[in-house]
């Protein structure tokens, strides 16, 4: 649904988005990840077709970037870093002049739709200026919404929000993959990119890795196996250290860590082993790394794709 091929983007002889290719499927969430100054949001304004790439080639919803801008814009819907509204207007009325703009068919159930939708319907006559900044937020949520496109490019969709307007669109973002539409999400909230990403890219300038968290995390960490133990864990070493599937140990107070390929084979056999020596376990359990823990590696690493 979305492809890019060396997209580039040069700002005088700043080099913003360097060679970048990318083949996101329809349906899928995409989480692009990077930090600030990386070039997110540049990439997602040649995606829409706000600016003009340097080099290289998109395709978004079937269209060519440069060539169908005007398909473009009406197959995508955009949240921006700072979505502007008309202040003095009331949120309903914002809505319809945009949906309008968009050559919307049924305006109005489409605003009404949508206001219910995030929750803004009591308020929908109130002036916009007078909302706050998560209000303001889900208003441009639904108006990115509000011509059904069938790619969304959200910029940080949760950066203003309180967890429960968070959650709000976590939930959100679910119910439109349901629906088949297809999302590109840049945010700097790894929680939610693990939660609600198919995929995520971690790029800087150019493209370091693209793949499923799960992946990722098992990339930079391998898998880690924690039994906790009565007593020292140290006693338990030479028991362990000659097996061929453990490819790296660690024993910490009562806790012994064994990193392995496949721990759902080997996991019996270890238990067996520890308990016949001697070992009192108190649970097993696998270690699990955040994807900000995977991130913060990768970017240390400077780990190319
Ligand atoms: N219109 C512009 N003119 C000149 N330089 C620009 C322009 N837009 C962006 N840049 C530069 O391009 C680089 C990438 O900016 P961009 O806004 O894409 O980063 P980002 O990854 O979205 O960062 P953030 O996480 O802070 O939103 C920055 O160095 C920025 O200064
Ligand atoms: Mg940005």
């Amino acid at each position: 649904m979305i492809q890019t091929e060396n997209l580039t983007k040069s700002f005088g002889d700043h080099l913003a988005v360097d060679r970048l290719t990318l083949d996101i499927g329809e349906g899928e969430v995409f989480g692009f990840l990077g930090p600030n100054g990386a070039g997110k949001t540049t990439t997602i304004r040649m995606l829409t077709s706000l600016i003009a790439p340097t080099a290289g080639r998109a395709r978004v919803a079937g269209y060519e970037v440069g060539r169908d801008d005007d398909q473009i814009r009406r197959h995508v819907g955009i949240l921006t870093e700072t979505p502007g509204m008309y202040d003095r207007l009331s949120a309903r009325r914002n809505l319809s002049i945009f949906a309008r703009l968009y050559e919307v068919e049924r305006v109005d159930a489409q605003v009404e739709k949508y206001l219910k939708l995030l929750g803004l319907w009591e308020r929908r006559d109130d002036a916009v200026g007078e909302f706050s900044k998560g209000m303001r937020q889900k208003l441009a949520i639904a108006r990115a919404l509000l011509h059904e496109p069938r790619v969304l490019f959200l910029d940080e969709p949760t950066a203003a929000l309180d967890p429960e307007a968070s959650r709000l669109v976590h939930d959100f973002v679910t119910e439109l993959k349901g629906q088949g539409r297809t999302i590109f999400l840049c945010t700097h909230n790894l929680d939610e990119a693990d939660r609600l990403c198919d995929r995520v890219a971690v790029f800087k300038t150019h493209l370091r890795v693209v793949d499923t968290p799960g992946k990722l995390r098992r990339q930079v960490y391998g898998r880690q196996v924690v039994f906790h133990l009565c007593g020292a864990a140290e006693a338990f070493l030479p028991v362990v250290s000659g097996l061929p599937f453990v490819s790296a140990i660690e024993a910490d107070a009562g806790k012994l860590i064994l990193t392995l390929d496949d721990p759902e084979s080997h996991n019996p056999d270890l238990v067996r082993a520890l308990v016949a020596a001697g070992a009192d376990i108190q649970f097993v359990g696998e270690l699990r790394y955040s994807l900000e823990d995977v991130y913060l590696q990768l970017m240390k690493d400077g780990v190319d794709a």
